[in-house]
């Protein structure tokens, strides 16, 4: 299977790894969205993230049969053909016109999950028309509980298999002035029809944007949140140990550790250096997963050594759908599981199961 995939990516590809990807897409994305991409301005933190997972070296094992290599993992009950999923992300129908459709297709194509954010344009019921089951709804906590309510209804007639609660934007940062401009630009062009987020256009008579985030949400909200539906909740955003426990005490299912890639608080800690803590406070009790600078397949290694079950990915999957649609999603989602076969090939870890901190050096 690894094989396979590896030589459809490098064969019929031109663009061979997620850096090329943006360089080659980053020209064709308009100005205000690259930059609200790139964090302009506040760099520091993402670049911290994509320091502290490369900084980790990997020692190979010798002599284990690996001719035959599974990516495949199971997140909450569900397979995956590979330990990588969609993050949620604002914006996207500014590079590709059908947005989180087209990389809810790629995912489903690349066969996992994808998240649709709370404040994507493409509604619920888009996204669950092309991956009824394999789709998430990610959630920020409005004022007006009514529409989290409503929302979450939608999502479940609509085939979504998981609720990921956004937990670290309990208020709006204040931005430095170049990506401050860039999401006044943003909100500028969120006004048009096409790319209004379904949140707004839906629920016009009330007055969302001034309604969000709610920073009075608290652990009691959680169990709210869980009494809405039968879908398992997975918080999103998680850095510290003691909540995690906490987190699992509130009967939440699965964990990202992630710091939002930098565009939340500034200077925090990398999750590749939060993600070890967090695994063995929690152990096995809910899934952990990561997101925040992962680039690589060797990157997906290193979380996945550190104890993560799956990673998530953002902006490769934004270059991806800058490249190609739905097709460049897949694409780029199918290069990094080439990547992650040939590194556990070459660390001696031919299941994802056997995949240990011992690579670690
Ligand atoms: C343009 C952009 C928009 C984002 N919008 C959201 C969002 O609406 N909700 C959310 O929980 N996270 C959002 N994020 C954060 C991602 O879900 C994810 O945590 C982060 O991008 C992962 O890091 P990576 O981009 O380095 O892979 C956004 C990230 C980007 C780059």
């Amino acid at each position: 299977m690894a094989e396979t995939v590896f030589e459809q990516v490098t064969q019929q590809e031109d663009l061979l790894d997620v850096g090329e990807f943006r360089a080659a897409t980053e020209p064709l994305m308009p100005e205000a969205y690259r930059n609200f991409v790139n964090n302009v301005g506040m760099e520091r933190t993402l670049q911290d993230d994509i320091a502290a997972w490369q900084a980790m070296h990997l020692r190979p094992r010798a002599l284990v049969d690996v001719s035959h290599i599974d990516t495949s993992v199971t997140v909450l009950g569900h397979k995956i053909a590979m330990p990588v999923m969609t993050a949620p992300f604002v914006g996207s129908t500014l590079i590709d016109p059908e947005g989180e459709v087209a990389t809810a297709r790629g995912a489903v194509a690349a066969g996992t999950i994808t998240t649709l954010s709370m404040m994507g344009t493409r509604p619920p019921e888009a996204v669950g028309a092309v991956a009824s089951g394999s789709y998430w709804l990610q959630i920020y906590f409005m004022r007006d509980r009514g529409v989290v309510e409503d929302v979450v209804a939608r999502a479940v007639a609509a085939g979504a298999s998981a609720l990921v609660f956004t937990v670290d934007l309990p208020v709006m940062p204040a931005f430095p002035r170049p990506m401050r401009l860039a999401a006044q630009g943003l909100f500028q062009r969120w006004q048009e029809p096409e790319h209004m987020m379904y949140a707004i256009r839906d629920y016009g008579d009330r007055p969302i944007g001034a309604t969000f985030p709610d920073a009075k949400a608290t652990w009691a909200d959680v169990e709210w949140l869980r009494g809405l539906s039968d879908l398992p909740v997975i918080l999103k955003g998680v850095i510290r140990a003691d909540d995690a426990i906490r987190a699992r005490d509130h009967g939440v299912s699965a964990l990202i550790v992630s710091n939002h890639a930098g565009q939340g608080l500034r200077s925090s800690q990398p999750v590749a250096h939060a993600l070890p803590s967090i695994v063995d406070a929690v152990g096995t009790d809910i899934e952990v997963y990561a997101d925040s600078g992962i680039r690589s397949g060797a990157d997906v290694l290193r979380a996945l050594a550190l104890g993560a079950r799956s990673v998530l990915v953002g902006r490769p999957v934004l270059w991806g759908l800058a490249a190609g649609g739905s097709g460049g999603v897949e694409r780029v989602l199918r290069l990094l599981q080439a990547e992650l076969a040939e590194v556990m090939a070459i660390t001696g870890a031919p299941s994802v199961a056997q995949i240990d901190r011992s690579v670690l050096g």
